[in-house]
């Protein structure tokens, strides 16, 4: 699994459209190929990002972390 962290941006995990998560308690299934969580703290959609890093002017490096199992 990859963890990406967009430059100025939120971090990025690419899944599988249709991958079931649970958040507090709720099952849930991506409506998209990717998740993005905030890193700013600001989004009003916590904890996905909601592109409020933009208008907070957010900065932080780019990067990524491969998790092998
Ligand atoms: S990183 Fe996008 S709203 Fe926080």
């Amino acid at each position: 699994m990859k963890l990406r962290f967009r430059e100025n941006g939120p971090y990025v995990l690419d899944l599988p459209e249709g991958t079931p998560f649970r958040l507090n308690g709720e099952e849930r299934r991506l409506e998209k190929a990717k998740l993005a969580l905030c890193r700013c703290g600001q989004s009003g959609n916590k904890p996905f990002c909601d592109g409020t890093h933009k208008e907070v002017g957010f900065q932080g490096e780019a990067g990524e972390i491969l998790v092998e199992p």
